[in-house]
């Protein structure tokens, strides 16, 4: 066993595969979740993928308490990673509060802990949503952060100053920000991967469930961007590899490899693909349809960004492995899961 790593919000989208990768390498993993957009049972897929079943909390970050009780019981720590936030951009305008408390309380909680029990390594997921319209594509980390456009936007960005201001001399841990562009996909084996609540706010679960004949249509908002085919254009991830970045992330801090206390990595492929191309991917590589009608523009999108991910490259020896095409058949396979399953 290379150490025990705490991770929050571990029975998400993205942490429940960085579970799967962190103990496909060695270490061993305490899940922290309150449960309020995953599901308990995220810890039996992971189980039956790994072999091993890791712990499980069912606990909020906000409660200082539960977490410090957490720590004295589980011993030495020697990484965390921290997932748990609320990720919905338009529900962060309508509740801003919630978004304050619940992306930067948490944070608050989880670095007093961290510098308490002596953690060596820390892993924050945060968002290529910092760069907001970046003046240059592909964006690298040394891009000027822009001014937010929502509270969940927002908060991101003020836990990464957080970060920065906290890491002062005496503190025991380092720090590596992750950037995230759009992860999608799911696991290979379909055992774990996204399972929004309610209407999918992202594009790729909309897809699925349109496929899946669950939404009569997908809304593809606007095709008069300044792009090739009028739509926007991101940089979409596939979860696996994205999860694997974690694994490199605590690899690089905890083997004393850091070349500062808080590292900025950009994580995505560094291609852009455009909202139009994805739909013409997804149906070419199942074979189904997917209706869609183009609507109006989404407030607050973003036209056009794509990650330059050659820091993430040479210093973490990390790359993005899968292809589009494979990414967006595990996303297929997941949904057929669903189905089968009368969960969707
Ligand atoms: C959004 C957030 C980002 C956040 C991420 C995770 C914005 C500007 N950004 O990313 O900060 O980290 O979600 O929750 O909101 N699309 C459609 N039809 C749909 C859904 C999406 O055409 O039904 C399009 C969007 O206009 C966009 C692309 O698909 O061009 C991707 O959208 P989405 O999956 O919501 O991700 P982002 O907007 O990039």
């Amino acid at each position: 066993m290379k150490g025990k790593i705490l991770v929050t919000g571990g029975t998400g989208f993205i942490g429940s595969h960085t579970v799967v990768e962190l103990q496909n390498a060695g270490y061993e993993v305490v899940i922290v979740d309150n449960l309020s957009n995953s599901n308990a049972d995220v810890v039996d897929g992971i189980e039956r993928i790994t072999g091993i079943r890791p712990t499980f909390a069912h606990l909020d970050c906000n409660d200082m308490s539960g977490l410090k009780s957490l720590f004295e019981k589980e011993g030495p720590i020697s990484g965390v990673i921290h997932f748990a936030a609320s990720k919905a951009v338009g529900e962060s305008v309508q509740k801003p509060m919630l978004y304050y408390r619940n992306n930067l309380v948490s944070l608050l909680n989880m670095m007093d802990l961290m510098a308490e029990f002596q953690v060596k390594g820390f892993v924050f997921s945060s968002s290529c949503t910092v760069y907001g319209e970046p003046d240059v594509n592909p964006v690298d980390e040394n891009a000027p952060v822009k001014p937010a456009l929502c509270p969940y936007g927002n908060t991101k960005q003020i836990a990464e100053e957080i970060i920065q201001d906290a890491s002062v001399p005496g503190m025991p841990y380092n720090s590596i920000i992750l950037r995230y562009f759009n992860p999608i996909g799911a696991h290979p084996s379909a055992e774990i991967g996204e399972l929004p609540n309610g209407v999918p706010q992202n594009l790729l679960p909309f897809v699925t469930q349109t496929a899946m004949g669950i939404r009569s249509e997908l809304s593809v908002f606007g095709d008069d961007y300044n792009t090739p085919d009028g739509s926007c254009i991101r940089d979409y991830i596939n979860v696996v590899d994205l999860a694997k970045a974690h694994v490199k992330a605590l690899d690089r801090m905890l083997e004393g490899k850091s070349a500062e206390p808080v590292e900025i990595f950009n994580l995505g492929t560094g291609n852009g693909v455009s909202v139009l191309e994805l739909i013409r991917t997804f149906e070419k590589v199942t074979g189904v349809k997917v209706p869609y009608k183009i609507v109006g523009r989404r407030d607050g999108d973003i036209e056009k960004v794509w990650g330059a991910v050659d820091k993430a490259n040479q210093i973490l020896g990390w790359k993005a492995q899968e292809t589009l095409e494979d990414t967006l058949a595990t996303a297929w396979k997941w949904q057929l899961k669903l189905r089968e399953q009368g969960l969707m």
